[in-house]
């Protein structure tokens, strides 16, 4: 039985060393002048990550409390709002708008296909004039991302004024999202996820769009009240008692991310995403997402064998090598599993997964070449693929 844990979810995610003594530091006042330092440090460097000039909120909830927030804020009930739909927090997304009383249309594609640009010029161009479009950037649940930058292009060319509010709860921090340069109003993402910390922590972006139309909605809306939330952020606190402990995380895990940069920070998670498509592949696995272009730069999505139970093989896997993967969602849960790579992996985190995995199904009768998938990862290292070490 393998005793030492290896996550390797879509979130939580693992957190560095750093971090984890930072997030072990007695508590401070969070009206007081130290915990103003952090805020103000968190927040500069979250801006940095989403490339935006926008206000950024930090709130105590998960992702689901920061989609949340995103709703209540801009709309009112009886709002007509186009949720795009890819998967199963495309469809919470929706699921919330209408909790809320949104008259909310529903654009779904099939599971582990993108929402492509066209599908939505196609629907705009029926004429609704929508409050706003819902969308989510890494649908998680099948491993996919959306091209979002074409998308986004495609809403304001047609709805100059509707608001475009993002889910980037799993993709911030994995593919490139600058949320000014695409014009997005609110995006959303979660701690636990590229942030490379526990849960407990989300933000929003706010643009001056979303702000005006926060003057005029009525859904109702106290605790993640982002006019109270901007008030508080500008004395350098936040409305609530925050999860402080994860704030003295975020100022470390900020400083990290600004030293790795952007480009390396997407270079890496590109890396890692192609290892284990890869080494999936050498290993005779199916993926779900068959374009490279839309494959989620944070998860993998995988297929068990023909007539191997992924669950099995994810307990196998566990019980033998202590990786944990996760299984499928909705429609996909009894036939894939997901091996996450966002936040704080590295080249042999996934060279020792496939390594795990060829071993796994051999144990499990299947019929796999032995070094094939761990070859295949390797070869997305060498410079050129054809060179050898
Ligand atoms: C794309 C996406 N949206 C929303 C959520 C929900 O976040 P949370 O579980 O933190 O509420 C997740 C979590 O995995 C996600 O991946």
């Amino acid at each position: 039985m393998a005793e030492h844990m290896r996550i390797m979810l879509p979130g939580p995610t693992p957190c560095p060393d750093e971090v984890l003594r930072a997030l072990s530091r007695p508590m401070i006042n969070h009206r007081g002048p130290e915990f103003v330092k952090i805020v103000n440090a968190c927040t500069e460097g979250v801006k940095w990550l989403y490339q935006t000039k926008n206000d950024l909120l930090t709130l105590t909830t998960s992702g689901t409390g920061a989609m949340e927030s995103a709703v209540v804020n801009v709309l009112s009930p009886g709002d007509k709002v186009l949720a795009l739909v890819s998967g199963e927090f495309g469809k919470r997304f929706a699921a919330i708008a209408r909790a809320y009383g949104a008259d909310v249309d529903a654009l779904e594609v099939p599971y582990g296909e993108p929402v492509t640009p066209e599908i939505v010029a196609s629907k705009l161009d029926e004429g609704t004039r929508y409050a706003a479009v819902l969308l989510t950037h890494n649908e998680t649940s099948t491993a996919l991302l959306n091209p979002i930058a074409a998308i986004a292009r495609v809403i304001r060319e047609r709805l100059p004024d509707t608001l475009i509010l993002v889910d980037a709860v799993s993709g911030m921090g994995t593919a490139p999202l600058p949320a000014d340069e695409l014009d997005l109003d609110v995006v959303v993402a979660g701690a636990q996820k590229a942030f490379m910390l526990p849960p407990g922590l989300a933000f929003a972006s706010v643009s001056p769009r979303a702000w005006e139309a926060y003057q005029h909605a009525k859904m109702p809306r106290f605790y993640f009240d982002y006019g109270k939330a901007r008030d508080f952020l500008a004395k350098g606190q936040t409305p609530w008692t925050p999860a402080i402990s994860l704030f003295f995380g975020l100022e470390v895990a900020v400083r990290l991310l600004r030293e790795e940069g952007l480009d390396g920070i997407f270079k890496r998670h590109e890396r890692l995403m192609r290892m284990v498509r890869a080494g999936a592949r050498g290993l005779g696995l199916k993926l779900v997402v068959s374009e490279e272009r839309y494959a989620s730069r944070a998860v993998t999505g995988i297929y068990a064998p023909e007539g191997m139970d992924p669950a099995v093989l994810r307990k196998t896997l566990q019980a033998r090598f202590g990786y944990v993967v996760a299984g499928g969602q909705g429609p996909l849960t009894s036939t894939i599993f997901r091996v996450g790579h966002l936040g704080y992996y590295d080249e042999a985190d996934m060279l020792g997964l496939i390594a795990a995995l060829e071993a796994t199904l051999v144990s499990l009768g299947e019929d796999v070449t032995p070094g094939a998938g761990v070859a295949a990862a390797q070869a997305e290292l060498m410079p050129t693929k054809a060179m050898a070490w």
